[in-house]
């Protein structure tokens, strides 16, 4: 599956070398910083790629006005300033660099934790207003203190081993690191409900979702140590922020280190004049080096995509991602092929139709929703043209009320290995087609439980019948195909099935009437693959 682009659009501050890379790849890139909402839904009709960081907005009015979008690349960790349902409805893939500015945020977080123990930001404001106010901030170490990670990804286990170093307990929760996994980084895997009344410190570095919003609110707050310093260097949101004005307020809370807001930047600045907050402007990934490297990767991550030699980074494109590795590509093309069949056999497809992909061999272990969404691509594709993609195309079918199920098995005694079967059932007939690949290009092996002779590659103009078994109907098809200046490149046919066989012909053009065909087939159709 080929994603040419050509034209691409940087709408936030991105590092120079993301441009450099991307111009020498060959693709025109456009910088527009800072624009309007409305002036951006004029300019991004015109690109295929866009590259942003946090300040874009990419709504799903942005993503409907970009008609020749192919690729939103985001320099940086978050993509929750894009509408990842409407991208992928679209077809467009969505990227992002997740490494990039792990250390800068981490290195961040630890600076928060250091100064909300020694007070270093007041104290610096202190000294410049003329003041020298040693009793005033008093501090405390952060040795033998207690730590509380709430998320142990990329950022929460670099934020726990810098921390220890200071001598200090590191514990912390996350659904999906298991307790052996956080003990190899000296992080005490513990629940949150036992992580809130142990710290000292509470550091969060989660994405913010309908999970972890509202995480830090007045119940769990009520739950923590008084006095708890709170850090969010992760997404405006995860702490609540009026919980952590009251909790501020009342002494349970006696400081926050916040880089990110709900609203940035914040119009409401009760947080950040609070005597006990340190606030920063979004500064997590503010460094040289992580813009740098973001900057860097999302361009080769974009060069390598429109390469096709790998994708990395894709938050939305698990099929596509299949794609990409030569040894399942075929698998892939055989996929879509099998699905155009399909569809040819059983014209339109619609909420009762029902389809099973079952891939069988080693070879293919792992690859069975990757081939079952090549299958749907290769079934819509007659009906909604260009807008269907490896993309969309499960989603596109889920809405259409299509029923795929994918399956796998890595060898059946007695059953064909290194084989894709396809099962496909309508309100009106059932069809089953067995694919292979044969020198990395796919081809048809059985239809209904007819085998072919030969393998027919499945490529080209193909003209497939049904006729009666060893009847003069292959010398009549070429009579009328010979009558339109059509020549048959190949012909391969099944054994005899309940006295029918299955035919499909290479041919130069399609028929322009298939009705031509119907005195001497019991059924016809025609396809280009
Ligand atoms: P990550 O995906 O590596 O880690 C996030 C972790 O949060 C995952 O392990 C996940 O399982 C965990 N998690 C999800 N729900 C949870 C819950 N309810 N409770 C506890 N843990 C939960 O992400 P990361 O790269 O470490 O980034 C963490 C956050 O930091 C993200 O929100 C990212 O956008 C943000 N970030 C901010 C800056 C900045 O400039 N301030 C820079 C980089 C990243
Ligand atoms: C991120 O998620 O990567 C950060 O918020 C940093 C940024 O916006 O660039």
């Amino acid at each position: 599956m080929a994603f040419s682009v050509h034209s691409l659009l940087i709408s936030d501050s991105v590092d120079a070398s993301c441009k450099k890379i991307l111009e020498e790849n060959g693709i025109n890139v456009v910088e527009k910083k800072n624009m309007t909402k409305d002036e951006l839904l004029v300019e991004i009709k015109d690109y295929n790629g866009l590259i942003i960081r946090s300040g874009t907005k990419v709504t799903a009015d942005v993503i409907n006005a970009a008609k020749n979008l192919k690729i939103i690349g985001r320099a940086g960790t978050g993509v929750d300033n894009v509408d990842i349902d409407a991208s992928t409805r679209n077809g467009i893939i969505v990227m992002n660099t997740p490494n990039g500015n792990t250390i800068s945020a981490a290195e961040l977080t630890c600076g928060m934790i250091m100064c909300l123990a020694r007070k270093i930001p007041q104290g610096a404001a202190s000294m410049k207003a003329g003041n020298w106010e040693r009793k005033k901030f008093m501090g405390m170490e952060l040795y033998g203190k207690t730590l509380g990670i709430v998320g142990l990804g990329r950022i929460g286990k670099e934020v726990a081993t810098r921390m220890q170093s200071f001598g200090m307990k590191t514990i912390g929760y996350d659904p999906i690191i298991p307790a052996e996994v956080a003990s190899t980084f000296g992080v005490e895997f513990v629940s949150l409900e036992q992580l809130w009344p142990q710290s000292d410190f509470i550091t969060v570095h989660t994405p913010l979702m309908p999970s972890t919003e509202g995480l830090l609110n007045d119940e769990t707050f009520a739950k923590c140590k008084k006095g708890v310093k709170v850090i969010n260097c992760a997404r405006g949101g995860i702490i609540d922020e009026e919980a952590l004005l009251r909790a501020l307020e009342s002494g349970q809370c006696d400081g926050a280190g916040l880089d990110v807001f709900v609203e940035e930047p914040p119009k409401n600045l009760c947080l950040v004049n609070h005597p006990n907050v340190i606030a920063c402007p979004h500064l997590g990934a503010s460094t040289c080096e992580a813009q740098e490297r973001c900057g860097k990767d999302i361009a080769a991550q974009i060069v390598d995509m429109v390469k096709g030699s790998s994708l990395v980074g894709a938050i939305n494109a698990q099929a596509l991602r299949c794609a990409v590795f030569p040894e399942t590509k075929p698998w892939i093309q055989l996929g879509e092929a099998l699905g155009m069949v399909a569809k040819a056999f059983t014209g339109q497809v619609n909420g009762q139709t029902k389809v099973h992909v079952a891939t069988a061999g080693m070879s293919l272990r792992n690859t069975e929703h990757c081939v079952a969404s090549a299958v749907t691509l290769g079934l819509l594709k007659g009906d909604l043209e260009n807008q269907v993609n490896l993309i969309n195309a499960s989603l596109l079918a889920k809405e259409a009320g299509l029923t795929v199920v994918a399956k796998h098995d890595d060898a059946v005694p007695g059953d064909p290995t290194n084989v894709c079967a396809l099962e496909i059932s309508t309100s009106s007939a059932s069809h089953k087609f067995l694919g292979s690949i044969q020198i990395d290009l796919p081809v048809l092996l059985e239809v209904d439980g007819a085998a072919f002779k030969q393998a027919v590659p499945l490529s080209g103009n193909l003209l497939i019948y049904k006729a009666e078994a060893y009847s003069q109907a292959l010398q009549s098809v070429a009579g009328v195909l010979a009558s339109a200046g059509i020549q048959i490149e190949s012909y391969n046919v099944t054994t005899a099935v309940e006295g029918h066989q299955w035919c499909i012909m290479r041919i130069t053009s399609l028929l322009v009437d298939l009705n031509l065909l119907e005195h001497y087939v019991k059924v016809s159709m025609q396809l280009t693959i």
